[in-house]
């Protein structure tokens, strides 16, 4: 048997080091990590309850590089030493320790660290809410429906937009009226499914003021990538305002070229889906669009808000957001669908 050629010629020796070097690459490829910031990163939280999760989220990558490295370090202790020089008692305890010991200690102390802090992220009291309303928001195929109901009984609606003052905790109600969707605005907090039938809860809370992109994280159908919207945390005197001025009814159409748009609008049925308050549209199926103008964006922050946006949208919808219920209006004049976004583009 001695003289049996060594199982770990220098061919194999050669591959197991190339495929160590390869898993190294593998980890240095997790620096890549440091891209993931910007508006919407879980790794560059803008609020307390995100900035829990991501150290939770380094606390279990530690965790888990610790595992990767003694695992590496098995592997090539398996692979450059010889078969048939082991103590049978140290590896037994080698298949214990490592097997069973180890990743028990080591998940028991993650559960441990994790676990307290799941009951403060899903509080959501009313006395905390710092909003000045209750906020409510309706996953849509494929959009999202935002209310705001003010303590003394006024409201209102508006579509792809949260806006929440800074440096309070803002609860949530979640629901959905059809599939499931799943709220989420990484920079600010975990995610929260919208689930037929019932109402979920969820909270936001921001330290900075900024814009934020948040995402539906549960497939719910064809437009489920398109299917996005802006948190903008505000201070709390310029939300104040917004929130006032949310209140209001449209304004008049100004120029003859919106005031044409606006006819154009109601001529074309628009307002059996959509609402402009303070106009004859009374729509409930599609987004309030009372002060769409105002808004960051459009087609649930696909794409930017402007007269060139909405005339893209008029007529493309299908292709801009598959499967979407609004019917397209490319057959429409192209100077009338420059006028109706002009119109709508001036519902500041
Ligand atoms: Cu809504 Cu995915």
């Amino acid at each position: 048997m001695r003289d049996a050629p060594h199982f770990f010629s220098a061919a194999r020796r050669a591959h197991a080091v190339r495929c160590l070097a390869l898993a190294l690459a593998h980890a240095a490829g997790a620096g890549l990590l440091h891209a993931c910031d910007g508006p919407q990163s879980a790794l560059a939280p803008a609020g307390p309850d995100a900035r829990e999760i991501a150290t939770l989220f380094w606390w279990m990558t530690g965790g888990a590089c610790v595992a990767w490295v003694a695992v590496m370090a098995l592997s090539a202790y398996a692979v450059f030493h010889a078969p048939g020089e082991h103590d049978r008692a140290k590896t037994r305890l080698f298949v214990l320790g490592g097997g069973a010991l180890i990743p028990t200690v080591v998940l028991t102390a993650l559960l441990l660290y994790g676990l307290p802090m799941i009951p403060p992220l899903l509080a959501h009291s009313e006395r905390e809410n710092g909003a000045g309303a209750r906020v409510y928001v309706t996953g849509e195929q494929w959009w999202w429906r935002v209310r705001y109901e003010l303590p003394d009984g006024a409201r209102f609606e508006l579509a792809n937009e949260l806006r929440i003052p800074v440096g309070v905790r803002v609860p949530l109600w979640l629901d959905s009226p059809d599939v499931i969707h799943a709220f989420w605005v990484p920079s600010l907090a975990g995610k929260m499914d919208m689930i037929p039938g019932r109402v979920t809860r969820a909270a936001l809370e921001a330290d900075r003021p900024g814009v934020f992109l948040g995402a539906c994280a549960e497939y719910c159908g064809s437009a489920h990538a398109q299917m996005r919207f802006h948190v903008v945390a505000m201070e709390p005197a310029a939300y104040a305002d917004w929130l006032v001025a949310q209140q209001q009814p449209a304004a008049a159409p100004g120029d003859p070229i919106a005031r044409a748009g606006e006819r154009l609008f109601h001529s074309l049925g628009c307002g059996a889906c959509h609402a402009v308050r303070g106009s004859a549209a009374r729509g409930t199926v599609g987004p309030d669009l009372t002060h769409v103008g105002s808004r960051l964006a459009i087609a649930s922050a696909v794409l930017g808000n402007g007269v060139e946006g909405f005339a893209r949208w008029l007529e493309h919808t299908h292709e801009l957001k598959p499967g979407v219920h609004m019917p397209s209006y490319g057959m429409v004049d192209q100077r009338d669908l420059g006028a109706i976004s002009v119109y709508l583009e001036g519902l500041q």
